[in-house]
């Protein structure tokens, strides 16, 4: 079976109900990105942090993976297909697909401060302060923040080196290292780009644009791919 391999971001979760990032002129949900979203936020002003990831969880529990989600775990029954998001949201698991890579973390778990490698389930949606790890320290969002380091980009390039086909989809390809994983897909590999604005990156010639939602877009593109490409 081929290999599929899929860089997905924030795009395609927005047919569920989930805003993408840059958007909304740098503000997040009405937050300032670097208010929320950075180790200095969380040190200066901790509640405000706990309190938006708390209702990011919650917003989750309402939302439903769509039609674009559906079609890549679809995908999996004639392709190899191998996710690498950006999204912090768990709607590709809940979509049916099985093979996911976070790059920057999940909103459903949470992580110690002192020891990154100890990493929990959040019951329901909300994490509390006093919510400890086993080694007695404060739990913190498992996210990765700007500045902070990509421990799974090491995962993910040798994902990237196999790809027989990449999908690009719903991501601005502006922050790094995410974007740069682009670089590391064999030559003869075949790339679609599905969003409806044009994406930053240097993706060159072999690069197909498909100037889509993901939820109109991904359908079409996982049927061609079927009829297409899954026996050669
Ligand atoms: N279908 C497909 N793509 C869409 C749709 C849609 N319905 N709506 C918007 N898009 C596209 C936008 O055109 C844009 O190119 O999704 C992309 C979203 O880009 P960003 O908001 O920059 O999100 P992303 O690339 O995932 O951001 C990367 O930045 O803030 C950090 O860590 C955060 O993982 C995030 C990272």
């Amino acid at each position: 079976m081929k290999n599929i391999v899929v860089l997905s971001g924030a795009g395609i979760s927005a047919e569920s109900g989930i805003r993408t990032f840059r958007d909304m002129g740098g503000l997040w949900e009405e937050y300032d990105v670097m208010e929320v979203a950075s180790p200095q936020a969380w040190e200066s002003n901790p509640d405000l942090v706990m309190r938006f990831y708390n209702d990011r969880r919650k917003q989750l529990k309402e939302v439903k993976p769509n039609r674009a989600h559906k079609a890549l775990a679809e995908l999996e029954k004639h392709f190899n297909v191998k996710i690498v998001t950006q999204n912090v949201d768990n709607l590709h698991e809940r979509a049916g697909s099985t093979d996911i890579l976070h790059l920057h973390g999940e909103l459903t778990k949470s992580r110690s401060q002192i020891d990154s490698s100890l990493i929990y389930n959040i019951e329901g949606w909300e994490l509390k302060f006093g919510d400890k790890c086993e080694l007695g320290s404060q739990l913190r969002p498992h996210i990765v923040w700007f500045g902070e380091e990509v421990p799974e980009l090491d995962n993910a390039i040798p994902i990237m080196n196999k790809a027989d086909i990449l999908i690009i989809v719903g991501t601005s390809l502006n922050v790094y290292p995410a974007a740069g994983l682009v670089n590391y897909i064999p030559d003869n590999c075949k790339v679609f780009v599905v969003d409806p604005n044009s994406v930053a990156g240097n993706l060159n010639s072999r690069c197909e644009f498909i100037t889509k939602n993901a939820g109109e877009g991904l359908p079409e593109l996982a049927e061609r791919l079927i009829n297409n490409f899954n026996n050669e």
